[in-house]
């Protein structure tokens, strides 16, 4: 099936941002929420992506105002009978994501896709809310979208071929790179994601380092930004509901750093609400220099425990590697979704946590991990399919096999 209309149901900034996606390749899209409020947000966002091209010299200003035109604002379903996709962006609450499908059912046409930005929740139950769970598939975005190339397209249970074959089109023509990824909490980047920026804020909690020194590290390694600058960006209480539903689905490993409930019940939600690990603008922060040491003095975290870039980022590989044991991608997906998803290089080169693994040796990341085990407990645990590998003398560039072939 050809998409000719989408739909994007709650505006808001990953609403426009989508929105803007979806315009920037020429199609039509109605964009639909509940509040005014969030309409205007999710058209600013839009404007502000153009206005940007504009500034720079990229785009005309009667291209830019062609492009807006695409875009039909909306509090009402009146405009839904002809689309072909929609994508919902509304909050992470599984029942209010259910309700929002179930009324959708009734405004659409059958045949209408039904998509879901969710940044972790299941596909599946989401389908099994509605009467068409064939329709029902994961397209998620990666912020900033209009600059991210990745789309994870993750099909529930019921899901049919033809919904994702349609699906993976489409996200091709937004000029967009679709990864079709089996449906897991988390799905594969932020599944990945989650146990580095959780392990930067427990070393950052626990007085391991500070937020710069952790950041500036990251960067060193090859990540385009620090975790506490993308945790600013992202919002720090969408990687708190995502971290708690990870541990919610994969239990101790991924426990939640204590310095998340801390921030947000400070009402620091990154860039967006002026402060978040950081002071924007500011940098480095009194407040949460108090609150790391008032975690330390209850005893709530350890205290003087040590910083290593191989702390933050080995959860990542150890968990890829994980994902190349349950079949969630081919190991070539989970690395270009890595690369592309965010931007990850290594050693001046684009490439992913099992490529990187490969370059530093498995045996090496197993003698790693297993340090790391030792000083702050099981989370760090190698992987299986780490350890079988090495066992297997298969031990990356060196022996010309790791995860990848070497020759
Ligand atoms: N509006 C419009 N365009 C903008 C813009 C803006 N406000 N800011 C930048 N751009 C454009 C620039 O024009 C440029 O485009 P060009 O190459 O055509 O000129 C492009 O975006 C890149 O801009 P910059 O070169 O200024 O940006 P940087 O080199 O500083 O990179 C970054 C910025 C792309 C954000 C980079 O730091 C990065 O990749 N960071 C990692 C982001 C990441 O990890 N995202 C995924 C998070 S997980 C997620 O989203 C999932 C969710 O479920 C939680």
């Amino acid at each position: 099936m050809y998409i000719f209309k989408a739909a994007v149901v709650g505006a808001g900034t990953m609403g426009g941002e989508i929105a803007q996606v979806i315009t920037y390749s020429g199609l039509p899209v109605v964009m639909k929420d509940v509040d005014q409020g969030m309409l205007d947000k999710g058209m600013d966002k839009v404007r502000s992506v153009y206005q940007h091209r504009v500034d720079r010299g990229k785009m005309s200003a009667g291209d830019m105002q062609a492009k807006l035109d695409l875009v039909t604002p909306t509090l009402t379903y009146d405009e839904f009978g002809d689309v072909d996709i929609v994508i919902e962006a509304v909050p992470e609450k599984m029942a209010v994501k259910q309700a929002v499908f179930k009324e959708l059912e009734g405004v659409c046409p059958e045949e209408t896709i039904f998509a879901s930005n969710t940044s972790a929740l299941s596909i599946s139950e989401m389908g099994a809310a509605t009467g068409k769970p064939q329709k029902m598939i994961g397209m998620h975005f990666f912020n900033p979208a209009h600059v991210m190339k990745l789309v994870e397209v993750i099909p529930g249970l019921d899901t049919n071929q033809e919904t994702v074959d349609d699906v993976v089109m489409f996200a091709e023509s937004l000029r967009k790179i679709p990864v079709v990824v089996q449906e897991c909490p988390g799905f594969l980047v932020n599944r990945l994601l989650m146990p580095y920026l959780n392990e930067a804020t427990k070393a950052l909690g626990e007085g391991a380092a500070t937020a710069t020194e952790i950041d500036q590290a990251v960067v060193a390694w090859g990540m385009p930004m620090g975790p506490f600058t993308l945790m600013d960006m992202l919002g720090i209480d969408v990687c708190g509901h995502v971290g708690d539903y990870l541990y919610a689905e994969y239990g101790e490993r991924m426990s939640p750093a204590p310095l998340f409930a801390e921030l947000l019940e400070a009402g620091r939600l990154g860039e967006k609400s002026g402060a978040g690990f950081y002071d924007h603008p500011g940098g480095e922060s009194a407040t949460v220099k108090g609150m790391i040491e008032a975690l330390q003095s209850s005893g709530t975290v350890p205290s003087g425990t040590s910083f290593s870039v191989g702390r933050v980022m080995l959860p990542l590989v150890n968990e890829a590697a994980l994902c190349v044991q349950e079949n969630i991608a081919t190991i070539n997906d989970i690395d270009m979704s890595m690369v592309a998803g965010t931007g990850m290089t290594y050693g001046g080169e684009r490439i992913g946590p099992l490529a990187v693994a490969d370059k530093i040796g498995l045996d090496a990341v197993v003698e790693q991990l297993t340090m790391l085990e030792q000083e702050l407990g099981p989370r760090f645990r190698p992987s299986r399919p780490l350890k079988l590998r090495v066992r297997a003398g298969h031990l990356g560039v060196k022996t010309g096999k790791g995860f990848l072939e070497h020759v």
